[in-house]
């Protein structure tokens, strides 16, 4: 039987060996707490350690003027520019960059954005108000739990194609606002207003809905 089950199984008053148990407890009992201040101490120092070495406004939300680059892919950190988007999808993923300090602001993944070219005649009225030759952007991190919304595919109630994501299945219709039409999300994703600056996207204002999930998935 190990020292601790022992312990365990001998905290009756009767037992005479008790002092000694209750001490032997107690070194456990502390040595544990010092291991778990320790543990959190030094998570703090990571995270302000990573926090260091992320560039000032590198967490900030997209401001308005920012610039769109890639994400991902073999083009990540490039500009993206109207022609960079295939007409009726799939989106691209995309950062906001400040334009002045260069900072990409990827330090907080709640930025990551969606950046899609549609038909600007199939856009409702409050969505082509926010695009640009019928180019819109949302937040590629879905309403419901805060997954990244990764798929363009065909919608299971309806024929057209929409943004999914595949952690529980909800979908949202970039032509209206990105309103969830299938699933679990309890909202639409956030919209980002976009304008056209020396010829590349850029933002025109700040997320209009909440961005991230409503619950921990
Ligand atoms: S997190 Fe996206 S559907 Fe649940």
């Amino acid at each position: 039987m190990s020292r601790a089950s022992f312990n365990i199984n001998s905290s009756s008053s009767e037992n005479p060996a008790e002092p000694e148990v209750d001490a032997g407890a107690e070194q456990t009992r502390r040595t544990l707490l010092l291991g778990a201040l320790a543990t959190t101490a030094c998570l703090g120092c990571s995270a302000s350690a990573r926090a260091g070495e992320d560039p000032p406004g590198s967490d900030e939300r997209p401001q308005k003027g920012d610039v769109l680059v890639f994400s991902e892919g073999d083009q990540e950190g490039k500009l993206i520019t109207a022609a960079d988007l295939q007409a009726g999808g799939p989106p691209v993923h995309a950062w906001p960059k400040d334009p002045k300090t260069s900072v990409v602001r990827s330090a907080s993944r709640l930025n990551e954005i969606l950046v899609i070219r549609l038909d600007p005649a199939e856009l409702d009225e409050q969505t082509r108000a926010r695009a640009v030759d019928g180019i819109i952007a949302y937040s590629a991190i879905c309403a419901h739990a805060g997954c990244p919304v990764t798929a363009w595919v065909k919608s299971d109630v309806g024929d057209k194609e929409v943004l999914k994501c595949m952690c529980h299945n909800s979908e949202y219709d970039p032509r209206a606002g990105a309103q969830v039409v299938f699933g679990p999300a309890p909202r639409r994703l956030a919209a980002l207003p976009l304008a056209f600056a020396e010829g590349s996207l850029s933002v025109a204002g700040n997320f209009i809905g909440k961005v991230g999930g409503a619950q921990p998935g």
